[in-house]
């Protein structure tokens, strides 16, 4: 039986990271203030409440006011700032500087406490890599390959990433590399692409053009061009690649989470609706922010760690406009 701790496990992804690692039988441990989490008691069922311990405050306080530390077999640092892009990254970045904090709070703790972690995760993102390359002006769709971003020697060049939260990504990973590097500890970058799922925040677009769609809006809207690309990915498809990088990789590297399939918000829209039997005029709003244009894994280094995704982009919208239907249906 493995002690695992998850910094901001009530997050969408950490909801989902939970569930499926008390599903093999370990004991979990929370530290989340909530800041965008769900309280346990919202999504955690009875039966796995005995194996869940779950610390309600700011992990950056709490690291650095607590010295008694069990042993955890596994790491995974998740706790972060993040907010739709409307929300913090475009309105407040500064707030999402905070992050910064966060991580080095995070890695200063792991190297104090490293004969008690067996291994670390940390959750970095698609946005880490060069803004140049995921551009309009880089030409066409260019998979980010892992090499594009590899921080643990120093021979290589950094990009400038598309936003500050992606800065704090790529110094995230500067100090995973150190902590492996310098200090031995079994550590993982991972660089998620777009992940989605039935119960992500509405702030979110795959969640709120699947609202729309279900009310049947015409025109339906898309924010910015809509011709621009992300990399999605199924919420439990997302997690196996959690568990199985973490596992298998040890040396600070970062890996790729993303099916390697680029579709455009106007072909979100276009699947939503035909999925919900209806043909709108599918309307750009070029006013709203459109972020990077092509944003696209290269999914070869995962995939070789045996990562087989089991949800289509098709059959994953499914499952999100259903539950949308359900919650609309239910608040009525
Ligand atoms: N969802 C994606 O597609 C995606 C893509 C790339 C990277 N990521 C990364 O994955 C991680 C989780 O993302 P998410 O989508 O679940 O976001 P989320 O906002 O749902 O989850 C973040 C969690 O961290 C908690 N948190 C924030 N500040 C904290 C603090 N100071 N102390 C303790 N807890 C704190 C929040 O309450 C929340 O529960 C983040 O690091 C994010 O950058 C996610």
């Amino acid at each position: 039986m493995k002690r695992i701790l998850i910094t901001g496990g009530c997050g969408f992804v950490g909801r989902h990271l939970v569930n499926k690692l008390l599903s093999e039988g370990s004991d979990v441990w929370i530290i989340d203030n909530l800041f965008s989490g769900k309280h346990p008691d919202a999504w955690l069922s009875e039966s796995y409440k005995p194996k869940v311990h779950f610390v309600q405050e700011n992990l950056v306080e709490f690291l650095n006011n607590n010295s008694d530390w069990p042993y955890f077999d596994e790491v995974y640092h998740l706790a972060a700032v993040v907010g739709g892009r409307a929300v913090l990254i475009e309105q407040n970045p500064m707030f999402v500087a905070y992050d910064q904090v966060i991580d080095s709070t995070f890695f200063s703790w792991a190297v104090k406490n490293k004969e008690k972690i067996g291994r670390i995760l940390y959750v970095s993102s698609s946005v880490a890599y060069p803004n140049k390359l995921q551009s309009r002006e880089a030409g066409g769709q260019i998979a980010m390959k892992e090499e594009f971003l590899d921080l643990r020697n120093n021979l290589g060049e950094v990009g400038i990433p598309e936003s500050i939260y992606g800065w704090i990504k790529v110094n995230g990973e500067y100090l995973a590399g150190v902590t492996a590097k310098k200090y031995g500890l079994p550590v993982v970058c991972v660089r998620p692409f777009s992940g989605y799922g039935e119960d992500q925040d509405l702030s979110y677009p795959i969640p709120s053009i699947a609202l729309r769609a279900v009310k049947r809006e015409d025109p339906l809207v898309v924010w910015g061009s809509g011709n621009q690309t992300r990399d999605f990915v199924y919420i439990d498809d997302f997690v196996d690649a959690l568990c199985l990088a973490i596992r298998n990789i040890s040396d600070g590297r970062g890996v790729n989470i993303g099916l390697g399939q680029a579709t455009s918000f106007k072909e979100v829209a276009r699947l939503m609706a035909e999925i919900e039997g209806y043909s709108p005029k599918i309307q750009p709003l070029a006013e709203k922010v459109e972020g990077s244009f092509t944003v696209l894994a290269d999914p070869a280094l995962i995939k070789s760690l045996g990562w087989k995704p089991k949800y289509s982009i098709k059959e994953g919208f499914v499952k999100v406009l259903a539950k949308i239907k359900l919650d609309l249906k239910n608040s009525r």
